[in-house]
């Protein structure tokens, strides 16, 4: 949700913070802030105290940055944070960072017991100057830097009070040359450089300045001097040794496209290049060994496989239930874990629970996991994020490569996900034996054509383009229904999801036979529905469906493969897909969609990277 970028080293630390801030903004961004310790030279010499300098704005970060410009603020050492509300509005008073005494604190995530720290801080004449929860972490660390000498021991004394989810970084006036980095349960990384450190919540705000990185464990408290890092946990010291990331500066840059969204819309083939490299062994039609997270014991021992996900990861998901029974023969599930840890399922150690998230932080999903393991069974996290907190709980990890993914509507990492899914089916069916050599490598083959299938589709972007200004936005379509049948039903999910986050547009995705008992009632001449009929066993019965849409006068925009004429003929819009096997019939049917949602919001004016009110790692239930 929440940014945070902190710099301590020998250069002026604003622009360094607001760059790395920029790579954030898709966390949360209604407003910002930056303090930055400022040491005159030879001030400490003399004796003199440093100064603390607050500066902070409502609205997007370039607001921030256009007080800086204004009034640049000098100093090496400090930190900076976009905000995503949750306690209190998004006003000057509750942007961070929140200065009490000589401490300057930003924070992402919740205090959970701030209600009752809040009173107790009253009772000893504490004044607050915001609504949030954060000013408590900031009174916390003043009263605690009264009797202790240094800011790590009085951070980690504070810190002790405090119960919840929360990355915090710290900088103080009083001691000058530090930066204190705190995680629990929220994201928080450190860049290592040479002479200079980093602290930041993502990979991607730091990738212009070094690519090794410490990725804290929760519980860590950590001092960041420009030439050194010393990390506490649990009042110990402790080596957390760097990792070097292979993502590269320009991976996180628009290079010439107009959009994140747009150029993570048309690397979705050379990501799934990398999700399969070194990992599809055509020779054996298999899957290498020790790629997937999941031993071949485990893998012939789970009675039943659970995928928990959120958002467009659940969508991932549901093609992931559908191919694991169908290729691998494995009663499986999936359910949102939103929901899931809160009901009393029933989970046990003969069951492999398959966490699926692109930022492997999402809130809902990690306690999910947390809870199952719990209770004896084994997670494997398919995730894009390496060293996020999922992973990092799970028995194996089958990492999805798919890149840094910056716009907020996931698309990239959703194609990655559907990838790394089929491969974990053909592996638990190879292993079992449920699935033979020949359609193993079928399928395998298959697997390996998609990339240049999905170019083919991507050559279609400009029908796409013409079909969301006639059938979108031309006619203000308010409403908007998705039908798929298959695994073409959590494509009409994903379909809806991307044209409401981006778009703004109301929009329904329906397993194609459910209609009927319902979203008929709304279809009338006004009614877009996207008809997503691939070539597979489906197809008759969603051609069915078609016509029912057409005799109530919707207007059908059809994603069909290419020769077909059935529902071609009784639609208004036609955008073909290539004829793929029918299990991987997904990787070319969502393109089209993503690309229907992209433009529709883009001829409308829509933010499409940072849509309102929605942030990329949803760190909070
Ligand atoms: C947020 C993002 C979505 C994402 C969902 C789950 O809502 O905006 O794009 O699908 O969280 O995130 P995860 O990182 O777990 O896949």
């Amino acid at each position: 949700m929440c940014g945070i970028v902190g710099y301590i080293g020998p250069r002026s630390c604003t622009s360094i913070i607001v760059e790395g801030l920029r790579k954030l903004e898709y966390r949360g961004y209604d407003s910002a802030g930056i303090a930055v310790v400022d040491v005159s030279p030879g001030a400490q010499a003399k004796g003199e105290q440093a100064k603390l300098h607050v500066v902070r704005a409502v609205g997007k970060l370039g607001k921030l940055d256009d007080v800086l410009r204004e009034k640049p603020v000098p100093g090496t050492v400090g930190v900076g944070h976009t905000r995503w509300a949750t306690h209190g509005r998004p006003t000057e008073a509750n942007a961070h960072p929140h200065l009490v005494g000589d401490v300057a604190v930003v924070h992402n995530g919740i205090l959970e017991n701030h209600v009752e720290l809040r009173r107790e801080l009253l009772a000893k004449g504490r004044k607050f100057l915001s609504e949030t929860d954060t000013e408590i972490a900031a009174h916390l660390i003043d009263i605690a830097l009264q009797t202790e000498s240094s800011l790590l021991v009085a951070t980690q004394r504070a810190l002790a009070q405090v119960r919840g989810a929360f990355a915090i970084v710290v900088v103080s006036r009083r001691e000058p040359d530090v930066i204190i980095a705190a995680r629990n349960f929220s994201p928080l990384v450190l860049g290592v450089g040479e002479g200079e450190n980093f602290a930041a919540s993502d990979v991607p705000a730091l990738l212009a300045h070094t690519r090794d990185f410490i990725f804290l464990e929760d519980g860590d408290v950590a001092e960041l001097r420009a030439e050194k890092i010393t990390i506490m946990h649990a009042g110990q010291k402790v080596e957390r040794p760097s990792k070097r990331v292979d993502w590269s500066p320009t991976q996180a840059e628009k290079q010439g496209y107009k959009h994140f969204m747009l150029k993570e819309i048309f690397e979705q083939p050379t990501a799934i290049e990398n999700t399969l490299r070194g990992r599809v062994i055509l020779e054996t039609a298999d899957i290498e060994e020790g790629e997937v997270g999941v031993t071949a014991a485990l893998a012939k021992s789970t009675r039943r496989v659970i995928l928990l996900a959120c958002g467009t990861s659940h969508h991932a998901a549901i093609a992931g239930r559908n191919w694991i029974e169908s290729i691998a023969k494995v009663p499986a599930q999936v359910e949102l874990a939103s929901e899931f840890r809160y009901r009393d399922a029933i989970v046990d150690e003969h069951d492999l629970i398959v966490a699926v998230s692109q930022s492997g932080e999402t809130a809902d999903t990690l306690a999910a996991v947390k809870d199952a393991k719990r209770r004896g069974a084994k997670i494997l996290a398919v995730v894009n994020v390496v060293g996020s907190a999922i992973p990092r709980v799970a028995d194996g990890a089958f990492y999805t490569h798919a890149g840094p993914e910056i716009g907020v509507a996931s698309t990239k990492c959703f194609t990655a996900q559907l990838a790394a899914l089929l491969m974990l089916a053909v592996y638990l069916g190879r292993r079992r034996g449920t699935l033979t050599e020949e359609r193993s490598l079928s399928l395998l083959q298959h697997l390996c054509e998609i990339p240049s299938a999905m170019r083919e589709v991507l050559e279609e972007a400009g029908t796409c383009q013409k079909v969301a200004r006639r059938q979108l936005v031309a006619t203000d379509a308010r409403d908007c229904l998705f039908l798929g049948r298959g695994l073409s039903f959590p494509i009409a999910l994903e379909g809806a999801l991307k044209l409401k986050e981006i778009s703004y547009v109301h929009a329904e995705g329906y397993a194609a036979g459910e209609m009927k008992h319902g979203p008929i009632a709304l279809i009338d001449a006004q009614m877009p529905v996207i008809v997503v009929a691939p070539n597979d066993s489906h197809y008759e019965k969603i051609a069915s469906n078609a016509q029912e849409v057409r005799a109530r006068e919707g207007r059908i925009i059809a994603i069909v493969p290419k020769g077909d004429h059935t529902i071609a003929q009784i639609a208004q819009e036609v955008i073909h897909v290539p004829d793929v096997d029918p299990e991987l019939t997904p990787f070319v049917t969502v393109v089209p969609l993503q690309l229907l949602s992209y433009y529709a919001a883009d001829l409308k004016g829509t933010d499409v990277d940072q849509p309102r009110n929605l942030a990329k790692t949803v760190t909070v239930e």
